[in-house]
């Protein structure tokens, strides 16, 4: 039960992620740069750059003038940059400004202004969406692996900030999920197979299975978690 904030609520883990804490008994509240999609996933719903300072403080004043105390926030917006694979001298500067802004500038905007509400209720949980290429890098991809390793960081400093104060933050780290981000290339049998033969389990990972991740974390179970970045990967990472 309670009220969940989710960005980027539209996409493959987002929308399993309001689907999954809607069954939990939860309200959720689905934020997306696609305000038409959000809508379609709850009655309540808005369009959100979470990039953007303005528009995050607009929307997060009128969620909390419906919903003073939130409970949850999961930081889920993100994007990768373009599908190219480029090393570090080839990626264009406003590529990776853009890749930053939305995955670490956008978690530290939303979080930020949901934080002075639940420090007010004594409570809350911050749940960022990292990746484990925020633990490991991964070729030609320096600004999403830069910028997941920001995500994780910024929900280990959330934690540590607030931890004595009833508000936790915790990051899910999934490795390959089947989602409209990597779709392109799993629809590549070649590139597909590539990929799964790097994966002890054999296969990617379905957007529920990340939902799960964050499910268990909203519900308040693993009540000790806090900082803790929960490796959904198949045993990729371990590699
Ligand atoms: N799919 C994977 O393999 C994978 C692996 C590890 C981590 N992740 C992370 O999981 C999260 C969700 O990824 P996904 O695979 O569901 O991607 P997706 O592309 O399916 O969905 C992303 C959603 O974010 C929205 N979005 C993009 N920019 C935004 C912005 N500026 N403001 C608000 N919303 C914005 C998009 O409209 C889209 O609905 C991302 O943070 C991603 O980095 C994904």
């Amino acid at each position: 039960m309670g009220v969940a904030v989710v960005t980027g609520a539209a996409g493959g883990i987002g929308s399993a992620t309001v689907r999954r804490l809607h069954e939990d008994g939860m309200t959720v509240i689905a934020l997306d740069l696609n305000g038409e999609a959000a809508a379609e996933l709850s009655p309540h719903s808005y369009a959100l750059d979470v990039s953007n300072a303005e528009q995050v403080e607009l929307v997060m004043a009128s969620i909390l003038a419906s919903w003073p105390r939130v409970d949850v926030l999961v930081n889920n917006a993100g994007i990768t940059g373009s599908a190219a694979a480029t090393t570090v001298h080839e990626t264009p500067v406003e590529e990776f400004d853009r890749v930053m802004a939305v995955n670490v500038r956008g978690p530290f905007l939303c979080t930020r202004a949901l934080i002075p509400s639940m420090l007010e209720a004594g409570r809350g949980h911050i749940i960022t969406i990292a990746s484990i290429a925020g633990l490991v890098a991964f070729p030609g991809r320096c600004a999403y692996t830069t910028s997941k390793g920001a995500a994780l960081q910024f929900a280990r400093s959330v934690a540590i900030d607030y931890g004595g104060r009833g508000i936790r933050s915790n990051a899910v780290c999934p490795g390959m999920v089947e989602t409209p981000m990597t779709q392109w290339r799993l629809d590549q049998p070649e590139l597909r197979a590539q990929i799964e033969a790097q994966i002890p389990m054999g296969r990617v990972a379905q957007p529920d299975e990340i939902a799960d991740a964050v499910s268990v974390l909203a519900s308040g179970r693993l009540a000790y978690a806090n900082g803790s970045p929960l490796i959904i990967d198949g045993g990729w990472s371990s590699r």
